[in-house]
């Protein structure tokens, strides 16, 4: 029998740790998927959550070195995301994916693959974009620098039903993570802070 809760929400004696889970953050570069990735981390794992994340710039680095950004290469780079993010969630950790993966059916297969996924659409504007362009991208792929650059000159299909949407230009930092929290909460990954009982 259940004696008490965790402040994490979970019962005691560790018989319900959270499921493990992948978070697909999807969206165009620059629109805050790393940035709310970080934000989220810190809280999951505050929660009872093993969280090991999955960025693009980063997984380009290793896992993914030498791919570009043709169709064929992005492909690759989500299938090489989706197996190593299907591992974690095996075994029960929460996987913070943040790749721009354009395509539908990428993260289509990524989902179907996983199992346990919640995609989260990081929608921001072009202009908004634009204007932010900490590193310089879009201006220089509209300068006609960069070529396949997405949302430029390269396609982005925007989530038809993702389970989350955040909306990162008319929503602050704090705001776009708390929706997922809730979101998470609602789809019952992630257990309400609400359930917390002091241990007697
Ligand atoms: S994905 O399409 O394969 O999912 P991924 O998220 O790994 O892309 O990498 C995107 C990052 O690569 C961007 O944030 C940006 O820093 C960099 N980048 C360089 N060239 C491009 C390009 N042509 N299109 C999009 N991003 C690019």
């Amino acid at each position: 029998m259940v004696k008490s809760m965790d402040c994490n929400g979970y019962a005691a004696y560790g018989r319900h740790e959270p499921a493990g889970v992948t978070i697909w953050l999807t969206g165009l570069s620059g629109a805050g998927k790393t940035t709310l990735a970080e934000w989220l981390t810190p809280e999951l794992e505050r929660r009872g959550h093993r969280v090991e994340s999955l960025d693009g710039d980063v997984v380009r680095t290793h896992l993914s070195k030498g791919l570009g950004f043709t169709r064929e290469d992005r492909d690759e780079n989500i299938r090489r995301i989706a197996w190593v993010a299907a591992l974690g969630t095996r075994h029960g950790a929460t996987m913070l994916v943040s790749a721009i993966s354009p395509y539908t059916e990428g993260r289509r297969e990524a989902r179907e693959q996983i199992g346990q996924f919640v995609e989260v659409y990081v929608k921001c504007s072009l202009d908004e974009l634009i204007e932010r362009d900490p590193k310089g991208l879009y201006a220089r792929a509209l300068a006609g620098e960069i070529e396949n650059f997405t949302g430029v000159n390269d396609p982005y299909e925007a989530p038809v039903s993702p389970e989350i949407v955040v909306e990162t230009d008319m929503e602050s930092v704090e705001q776009s993570a708390a929706r997922i929290l809730d979101g998470l909460e609602r789809l019952g990954y992630l257990a309400p802070v609400t359930d917390c009982v002091a241990a007697a």
